[in-house]
């Protein structure tokens, strides 16, 4: 249980325990320079809040943050693999039972496509529940003329181009709260509640393009997948005796941008005396927020979630050593997951250096890789778009410098959906610059579609298959 303690004798107690967070206080994160945080106009609407999301429940619990940090543990010591996934941003106009659903259906699709294609377990982290606040590479945006503040995520300001919606408004943090707990909700009963039952594997596919050849391929694989759950009932392993058949574990995950939300729900847990940041199992800090004397990493460092950061093309190896140094002291596995995200002609070049040296150092991490954020750019109509080409090059680049080190190709980390939207470009369905207009849809970042993740899936699957093999191999006979 997580007690809905304030800092006061829990908090102290928890100090006094805590081996990792010296000198470190629930608020310590405010003496330091915060890169990404909002202005808000009425400092008294912000304390308001702050003070009802701190009396709010705990959306997740520390006993499942330490299960998640098992699993990835797992990861870290190349015994199975992350699948991290979800939309570049929710929103409050798009909060729909639906939606909900849908991603979690391809992330479970992909789940099994690596389950089954590859033979590893797979460890389930939604990008949902709380993946609302945005860093943005300007504080402006224009318009035809018309300068405004960035959109910062619906638990900031609004969509909206209009001076009124650019306006922080705090309460969109309890807003944020509300629609984290229900999407939760939903995702907590998906997975526990027959939904993710293995014997449903068709079914997932039913609302699928049809015409997607990965649809087809799936389909392929969910027959076989029946053959064996037939095969396994006949030999007495049923959901009644083997409950791994009939449900799930899956996760939620956000970057950890607004720290007033993060504070407010950052409780003690009473088994263990430990804080816990209890907006979600995982957190993560951004590329643009990972200074290793700044904020972000002053508040993450005392939190016992697993945690996540941003490793792009600028990342230095000693920062990447001081990182993994503030954030993780006592070397525990499964707590340091590397996000990879450097762009698929700079990975070759830029990712063996970080890799050497965080093995040279002997700390445990799982390295992730991010193959949507090194490959933004702008298509000729103006809007933000990625190729599935450049995608998929960034994540077999990872493998092959992971091959070549020796080290664990731990997971990927994709913007996804489970609607049928068109924003990256290429893929099997072949969305084209002419077609991006049709169905772009989302608040920030260009996301892969359910047929694009889907295809990724599948290839991702044969480079862990190849990978697997490969570790067999070197294995000496015993
Ligand atoms: C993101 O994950 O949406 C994001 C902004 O990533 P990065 O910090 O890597 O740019
Ligand atoms: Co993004």
């Amino acid at each position: 249980m997580t007690a809905i303690q304030g800092p006061s004798r829990a908090a102290n107690k928890a100090q006094s325990r805590s081996a990792s967070a010296a000198d470190w206080s629930l608020t310590s994160w405010r003496g330091k320079p915060a890169q990404q945080m909002p202005v808000y106009p009425d400092a008294q609407a912000v304390a308001g809040a702050e003070a009802r999301l701190r009396r709010y429940p705990p959306l997740v619990f520390a006993g499942e943050a330490r299960k998640l940090k098992g699993a990835l543990a797992k990861v870290a010591n190349g015994e199975a693999f992350l699948l991290q996934g979800g939309d570049c941003a929710e929103s409050f106009q798009d909060f729909t039972a639906n939606n909900i659903r849908d991603t979690f259906r391809v992330l479970l699709q992909m789940a099994v496509v690596l389950t089954y294609g590859a033979g590893v377990p797979v460890v389930k982290v939604g990008r949902m529940a709380g993946q609302f606040a945005k860093p943005r590479s300007s504080n402006v945006e224009k318009v035809g003329g018309v300068e405004l503040p960035s959109y910062r995520g619906d638990n900031v300001n609004g969509f909206e181009f209009t001076p009124e919606a650019r306006i922080p408004d705090p309460e969109r943090m309890v807003q944020a709260y509300n629609q984290s707990a229900a999407t939760l909700n939903l995702l907590r009963a998906f997975a526990q509640g027959g939904y993710a039952d293995l014997h449903e594997v068709n079914r997932w596919n039913l609302d699928f393009v049809r015409t997607s050849p990965a649809s087809a391929k799936y389909e392929d694989l969910a027959a076989r997948l029946d053959e064996t759950l037939n095969f396994m009932a006949a030999c007495g392993l049923t959901s009644a005796t083997t409950p791994q058949i009939a449900e799930t574990d899956f996760f939620t995950s956000h970057e950890a941008l607004l720290l007033q939300y993060e504070e407010a729900l950052t409780r003690v847990d009473s088994t263990s005396g430990d804080w816990y940041d209890c907006s979600a199992h995982m957190l993560w800090i951004g590329d643009r927020t990972r200074q290793p004397d700044g904020a972000h990493v002053e508040f993450l460092r005392g939190v016992r979630n697993p945690l996540g950061f941003k490793c792009g093309p600028s990342l230095s190896t000693d920062d990447t050593l001081k990182l993994i140094d503030l954030l993780n002291p006592s070397n525990e596995p499964g707590r340091i997951v590397m996000i990879v995200r450097m762009g698929a002609d700079k990975v070759a070049e830029k990712l063996p250096p970080l890799v050497r040296a965080v093995k040279r150092s002997g700390k445990s991490v799982v390295w992730s890789c991010d193959p949507m954020h090194g490959n933004t750019e702008t298509a000729s109509n103006g809007r933000k778009t990625r190729h599935f080409d450049n995608i998929l090059n960034e994540v077999k680049a990872f493998f092959a410098v992971h091959r070549a080190e020796g080290t664990h190709p731990g997971g990927v980390h994709f913007e996804m959906t489970g609607q049928e939207v068109t924003e990256c470009i290429g893929g099997s369905t072949e969305i084209t610059v002419d077609k991006l207009n049709e169905r772009y849809e989302t608040q920030c970042d260009p996301r892969l579609n359910a047929s694009q993740a889907l295809e990724l899936a599948f290839l991702l699957a044969e480079q862990l298959k190849a990978e697997r093999l490969s570790v067999q191999r070197a294995r000496p006979a015993a």
